[in-house]
């Protein structure tokens, strides 16, 4: 049987597209090489601004340095969290942002960040091994003067909601409880309460989101799925939550790793099927880390460079980036096969691209890496993934925020600049809250020679968003020669104006440094609507166009 979209294709087409909203010539349209096409009919859910969220590990230089730099610095600062970070988050309205990590939250006691500073205990790094000698102490020996109440109030500064991880490898299950009495018990109710009150947080913090450990497979305990399950049934039991609905997100798979998923959804309906209830996400990571062609699965040797790369490990880390949108599909239909409803919804809480050391502005920050314009392509390319699956990704996070992977913004002492991620972040955030609609993106594919055989990767993809009489279109060019000129085709409205603005540039290297903040930064781009609405997307290119329809 044909499907509706196809039959849409060919019934568009043949009928010299009765319905396109500015008449479009029927030759030009059978002859375009390059189409957007929007079923405005065909709506997918809203798209939860929690998708647009972050990742703050305390890691190297994310925290020290990157947000924390104390309320005696040099370095304009709120409170000790650096200003210019604040400021530039607050322009892409962050929903959502994770602390304390990653593999660190397994080793971390809440406690010990928390109470009067001058009384807060230095403790090993989880991270300490991969510091350099050169690092700042703050990197190897966690001073905790940066805890829950900072954290919090670094959320508020950009009204936030906070995701605290918990640690389900190395404390008990009652810490777990004590964190959520600490931050959500009412002003006077509790000595914890009263202990936030000294701090100068009388009213409850309500965290409302709760990681149950993190990697559980790996760092976070080692656990087979099926532990895992009975550990996570432990420590989500009976959790007050103090007049706050508790959600909490479990540690779901090494990648791909189906098994994992399975295991756990089954294991946990072997007590009743209602213990599903209990879950609230599950958490899903995926690093584009792999280019080396097939030749390795090590994962150091298995790493590219993140500034220096040809054609084809451009094309590489797009690949394995990609691999984002069959994981969602398959790990949403295993958890279907026991949580029928779909009440746990997909928390990608952690990806982008994972490059080998070394190429970090500040060379003693540990997984500090440069992104260039390739990060960009890539993260407009997972966003938009996550766009397409709302009623699927319920919260995502890039890592990480600052000083790290995928970073939007990288920092050191009192420099700063904004990374081609963080441009990308600005140009998406207007896809927050809309509703998602289905638009078929088509162009021919890329073909390429990948070690001496054929190589392809498609040629256009984007996502589509409708807030009230505007849609948000936005769409990813991977080619790193051809520009494209896209047809845009609206089924069910008709534009009255609309414009573009565009992230690209003339190397496919380009990035922004400390000494030149400017070199990728997002343009007006060009956008035929007087007739036929036509986007110019030039090669290696982001764009997002805003169209008002009548
Ligand atoms: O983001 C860096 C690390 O990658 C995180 O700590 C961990 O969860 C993942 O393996």
């Amino acid at each position: 049987m044909m499907k509706r979209r196809e039959f849409l294709r060919n019934a568009a087409a043949t009928a010299g597209l009765a319905l396109v909203s500015k008449s479009v010539p029927s030759a030009l349209a059978q002859s375009s090489e390059a189409r957007i096409e929007v079923l405005m009919d065909e709506p997918l859910g809203t798209i939860s601004p929690n998708i647009y969220g972050h990742f703050t590990e305390n890691l190297s230089g994310v925290i020290y340095d990157g947000i924390w730099v104390g309320e005696n610095s040099k370095i304009p600062n709120i409170g000790g969290i650096r200003k210019e970070l604040i400021d530039e988050l607050r322009k892409i309205k962050p929903a959502i942002v994770r602390y304390p990590g990653g593999c660190f939250a397994d080793s971390y006691d809440w406690r010990d960040g928390v109470g009067p500073v001058e009384k807060r205990p230095r403790r090993t790094n989880f991270w300490k091994g991969g510091e350099s000698s050169a690092a700042p102490a703050a990197h190897r020996y966690d001073p905790n003067r940066f805890g829950t109440n900072e954290f919090v109030q670094f959320c508020r500064l950009l009204d936030a909601q906070p995701y605290l991880a918990a640690n389900l490898r190395s404390l008990p299950a009652q810490e777990f409880d004590r964190w959520v009495e600490y931050c959500n018990s009412p002003a006077g109710s509790t000595t914890l309460a009263d202990q936030r009150a000294a701090a100068g947080f009388k009213e409850p913090f309500n965290v409302r989101y709760w990681g149950v450990g993190n990697e559980s497979w790996g760092c976070g305990g080692n656990f087979t799925p099926q532990e895992y399950a009975v550990e996570y049934r432990r420590f989500t039991t009976w959790v007050p939550g103090y007049g706050t609905q508790l959600q909490f997100i479990a540690a779901g798979p090494d990648g791909d790793n189906r098994e994992w998923t399975r295991g756990f959804f089954e294991e946990i309906a072997h007590k009743g099927r209602n213990q599903i209830g209990g879950i609230n996400g599950w958490a899903l990571h995926h690093y584009a880390w792999n280019l080396s062609r097939g030749k390795t699965r090590d994962w150091d040797a298995g790493k590219g460079d993140a500034v220096n790369f040809d054609s084809v490990d451009w094309y590489e880390v797009l690949r394995e980036g990609d691999r984002m949108e069959s994981m969602i599909n398959a790990h949403w239909q295993i958890m279907g096969e026991v949580d029928t409803d779909h009440h746990v919804k997909l928390v990608v809480d952690e990806w982008g691209p994972w490059y080998r050391p070394g190429s970090g502005l500040t060379l003693t920050d540990q997984l500090e890496q440069l992104p260039t314009l390739r990060d960009a392509v890539f993260s407009g390319m997972t966003l938009d993934t996550f766009n397409r699956h709302p009623e699927k990704v319920g919260i995502a996070c890039c890592a990480q925020l600052i000083n790290c992977l995928n970073s939007l913004y990288l920092a050191h002492e009192d420099r700063f600049c904004v990374t081609p991620v963080g441009h990308v972040f600005s140009m998406y955030s207007a896809h927050q809250g809309g509703q998602g609609v289905r638009a078929e993106f088509s162009a021919p594919s890329i073909h390429y020679q990948r070690d001496d055989k054929p190589a392809s990767f498609w040629g256009l993809r984007g996502s589509a968003s409708l807030h009230d009489r505007e849609l948000v279109l936005t769409a990813v060019n991977p080619s790193v020669t051809d520009a494209i000129d896209a047809q845009i085709i609206l089924r069910g409205a008709q534009v009255k104006s609309g414009e573009s603005m565009v992230l690209t540039a003339a190397d496919i290297h380009a990035r922004n440094t400390f000494a030149d903040r400017q070199a990728v930064v997002p343009k007006a781009g060009r956008l035929e609507t007087k007739s036929d609405v036509v986007a110019h997307l030039p090669a290696a290119s982001v764009t997002r166009i805003t169209l008002q329809m009548e």
